[in-house]
C-alpha cells in the first residue's frame, strides 16, 4: 500500500483522469488519426513497444522539436523536461550538433575505419572523467553489455552484482529483483534466456552487509552501478557508501562498473569526478551525441592490460563486443561537437539551478497542498515520489509507486504543455530550458495537487 492512498481520493481520481483523457483526445484530432493510421502498421500503433506508456489514449505525434520544447501534430507547444529519458539533456538538435552532423555527412558517415575525431574524444573523456582507455559503441546497453562480457573475461568469474530495481537498459543479467528476499526474474521479463539468478546476484543499495556476503564468495566478476539510482526514482548512497563498496570490490577481486549514463546530470564530469570515485569501468551514452545513437565505455590502464593479454587477432571481431556501425565517423563528429560545444561547464552552470528552481517549486506546492509526497534532485535532475519518506534502496522507492496517480500527473501536464518521463516522474533540464519553462511546470503542478488534494 502506497502513502498516498491514506490521502488521495481514488473515485475522485479517477474522474479527474476522465476529465483530462477527453480533454487530451478532444484537443489532439490530428494525432488520434495518425494512432489510428499507425495501427495498421506498427504492432500497437507505436514504432516502440514502451511509447504504449505514455498517459493518455494516444501518444503525441511530434512535428518538430527544438531547444527544450517541441511542436505536436496539432500545434500545440510542450515544455519538455523529459528530454528523451536523457537522450536529449543537450536541449533538441542543439546548433553544435547540427553543424557537425551536415559537416559529417557530407564526408562519409560510416566506414570500419578511425577518423581523428575518435581521438580527439578519447583524450577529451579521459580529461574529463580521469580513464585513459576509450571504446565506443552505438548505446549504453551495449556498452554496459560490453563491459560486463570483458569483466567476466579478464576475472575468469561468471556473475555479476546489480542493484535490486535497478535499470542500465535491456541488459539480461540486470532484469532480476529480491522478492520476499529471493532473486528472479523481473517482472515483466520478456523471454529471459536464463532465469537471471543463473547469471547475477542482486542486493539492495547502501546495504553494505548484503553486498560483503555476496562479494565474499569471490564469485562476482564486476559490480554494475549507478553512482545514484535513478531509474526508480533518484537514491541517493549514504555518506561514506562508494568509499566502502570500492574498498569491499577490490578486497574481493571484483571490478567495478560504474553507469553514468543518467548521472552524467550531476556537472560536466559526472558523479564520478563530482564524488571522487574510482571505477574499473565507466558507461555513458545517450545525451553524448546530442542525441544520434552514440555510447561509449572507459576503463582503467590495469584492465587495458588484462584485456589485451586475453584477446587474439583472429577472433577479435566475433567475440561478443562490436557492432558494425559502432565508432562511426558520424557518431564521433557529433559525439565531439557536444563535448566541446555543449555539453560544457558553463552549461551546467545554467542547468543546475534550474532544477533547484523547479524542486523547490514542486516542494512547495507539495506543502500548500499537505501531501506526504517529496522531491529529490541530482545536479540538473528532479523527481518527485508518492511517499514523504525518502527511499534508501529499490525496494523501498518501488513500494511507493503509484502507477495511477503517475498517470494522472503526467497527463494532467501534458494538457497543461509539459512533458514529464514516461518512466517516473523526472524531470531534466538541458541548457536551452528556462526559468519561464520551469514556472511553467510548477503553476500546472500546483493545480494538479491541489485538485488532488481538496
Ligand atoms: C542508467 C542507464 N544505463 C543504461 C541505459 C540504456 O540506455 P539505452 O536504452 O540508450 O541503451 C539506461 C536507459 O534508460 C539507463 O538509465
Amino acid at each position: 500500500m502506497t502513502t498516498s492512498l491514506k490521502t488521495i481520493d481514488r473515485t475522485r481520481l479517477r474522474s479527474l483522469m476522465q476529465r483530462e483523457e477527453k480533454r487530451f483526445a478532444d484537443e489532439r484530432p490530428r494525432s488520434r488519426e495518425l494512432f489510428t493510421r499507425a495501427k495498421h502498421s506498427l504492432l500497437s500503433g507505436v514504432p516502440m513497444n514502451w511509447m504504449v506508456k505514455w498517459a493518455g489514449p494516444f501518444p503525441v505525434f511530434v512535428k518538430e522539436a527544438s531547444g527544450a520544447r517541441f511542436v505536436d501534430v496539432d500545434g500545440h507547444e510542450y515544455v519538455d523536461l523529459c528530454l528523451g529519458d536523457t537522450g536529449a539533456m543537450t536541449g533538441h538538435s542543439p546548433q553544435a550538433a547540427v553543424e557537425a552532423i551536415i559537416e559529417q555527412a557530407r564526408r562519409g558517415i560510416t566506414l570500419m575505419l578511425p577518423t581523428e575525431d575518435s581521438i580527439w574524444v578519447g583524450e577529451e573523456l579521459a580529461r574529463r572523467f580521469g580513464l585513459p582507455y576509450w571504446q565506443f559503441c552505438l548505446t549504453a546497453t551495449d556498452a554496459n553489455r560490453f563491459c560486463i562480457r570483458l569483466a567476466r573475461e579478464i576475472t575468469q568469474r561468471k556473475s555479476i552484482l546489480v542493484f535490486n530495481y535497478c535499470y542500465h537498459g535491456t541488459v539480461d543479467e540486470s532484469f532480476i529483483t529480491l522478492k520476499n528476499g529471493v532473486a528472479g526474474p523481473r517482472r515483466g521479463n520478456v523471454g529471459p534466456p536464463v532465469n537471471p539468478a543463473v547469471t547475477t546476484r542482486v542486493v539492495e543499495f547502501n546495504d553494505l552487509d548484503a553486498l560483503e556476503r555476496v562479494l565474499a564468495t569471490r564469485e562476482i566478476s564486476c559490480i554494475l552501478a549507478e553512482p545514484a539510482m535513478t531509474n526508480v526514482g533518484i537514491i541517493h548512497p549514504d555518506a561514506g557508501y562508494h568509499d566502502a563498496l570500492r574498498e569491499l570490490s577490490r578486497k574481493y577481486g571484483t571490478l567495478l562498473i560504474i553507469d553514468e549514463t543518467h548521472t552524467i546530470c550531476t556537472g560536466p564530469d559526472g558523479y564520478t569526478r563530482a564524488h571522487n570515485l574510482h571505477p574499473d569501468f565507466f558507461v555513458l551514452g545517450k545525451p553524448i551525441a546530442s542525441g544520434l545513437p552514440a555510447a561509449t565505455y572507459g576503463f582503467t590502464a590495469e584492465v587495458g592490460e588484462r584485456i589485451l593479454k586475453r584477446m587474439q587477432l583472429e577472433d577479435c571481431d566475433t567475440g561478443g563486443i562490436g557492432g558494425t556501425l559502432a565508432g562511426n565517423a558520424l557518431s564521433l563528429a557529433v559525439m565531439r561537437a557536444t563535448l566541446e560545444r555543449v555539453l560544457t561547464e558553463s552549461a551546467f552552470v545554467h542547468m543546475i539551478p534550474l532544477a533547484e528552481r523547479f524542486a523547490a517549486g514542486v516542494e512547495e506546492a507539495i506543502k500548500a497542498a499537505d501531501l506526504p509526497w517529496h522531491v529529490t534532485r541530482l545536479g540538473c535532475r528532479a523527481e518527485y515520489l508518492f511517499t514523504n519518506k525518502r527511499p534508501h534502496n529499490g525496494a523501498e522507492a518501488a513500494a511507493a509507486a503509484d502507477f495511477e496517480l503517475e498517470r494522472f500527473m503526467h497527463l494532467h501536464a501534458l494538457n497543461r504543455g509539459i512533458l514529464l518521463t514516461p518512466f517516473h516522474n523526472m524531470a531534466l533540464m538541458s541548457p536551452a530550458t528556462s526559468q519561464r519553462d520551469i514556472d511553467q511546470h510548477t503553476a500546472a503542478f500546483r493545480e494538479a495537487v491541489s485538485e488532488l488534494a481538496s
